[in-house]
């Protein structure tokens, strides 16, 4: 028993939180896709594992090129954006490693390569060395109303497979938190992610999938 705990401990410890941000890979096209992901990370040993979806495009280019950048931010306006595909082009510079682009709003970045990949399950794991990190400003710090649009980011990219009254209810309770705590650019992520959630058209909802 002992044993199996100690193993417990061991993965736990190899394998790390999940960190919320934003990873930018090159398209096939050389142009910049910018896309909310969650690694698990642990940061001391340099490593990263992503988990993303076969269809998204972050997986397709990871496959391809095997290269992007790891960004932590707290502009919750920019992942909102990001997370529901309206990001436009935001201010970014050559990585410095590798073949990639670095955020100009991050507090940090992480160039990573791609070292082994699993796709036996629904989400690729890719097993990722960072291989250049850089700090450019400090972070904000804990705010509830920047968790609130993290969190309304995240049920906007599940809308296919959430019901309406699911993601209605959650939107409720997290809008208290954005008009008690937040400023002007949580609430105007918090509004963009509930128009598009309001948007998405009912016949490419498939609540089986997910
Ligand atoms: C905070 C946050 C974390 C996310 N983490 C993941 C993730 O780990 N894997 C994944 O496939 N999608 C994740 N998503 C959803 C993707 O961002 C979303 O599906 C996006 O449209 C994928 O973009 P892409 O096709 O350009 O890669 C996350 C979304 C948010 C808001």
């Amino acid at each position: 028993m002992e044993e199996q705990n100690s193993h417990l401990q061991d993965r736990k410890t190899v394998v790390g939180m999940i960190l919320e941000g934003i990873v930018t890979t090159k398209n096939d096209d050389q142009s910049v896709n910018i896309a909310p992901m969650g690694p698990r990370v642990d940061l001391e040993r340099k490593r990263l594992i992503l988990r993303p979806f076969p269809e998204s495009r972050t997986c397709h280019n990871l496959i391809r090129r095997r290269y992007g950048v790891f960004h932590v931010i707290d502009d919750v306006l920019l992942l909102a954006s990001a997370a529901i595909g309206r990001v436009g082009t935001p201010l970014m510079f050559p990585a410095e490693k590798i073949d990639g682009m670095v955020l100009k709003k991050a507090c940090r970045w992480y160039e990573f390569e791609v070292q082994e990949m699993d796709d036996s399950n629904l989400r690729t794991e890719m097993t990722t060395r960072v291989i250049h990190q850089g700090h450019l400003r400090e972070f904000f710090g804990f705010n509830r109303a920047k968790h609130a649009v993290v969190e309304a980011a995240i049920l906007a990219t599940r809308v296919k497979f959430t019901s309406r009254e699911t993601i209605a209810d959650e939107f409720r309770r997290l809008l208290i938190l954005v008009e008690k705590t937040g400023g002007k650019d949580e609430h105007r992520a918090f509004e963009l992610l509930q128009n598009y959630v309001q948007q998405f058209p009912d016949d490419k909802v498939s609540l089986n999938e997910g």
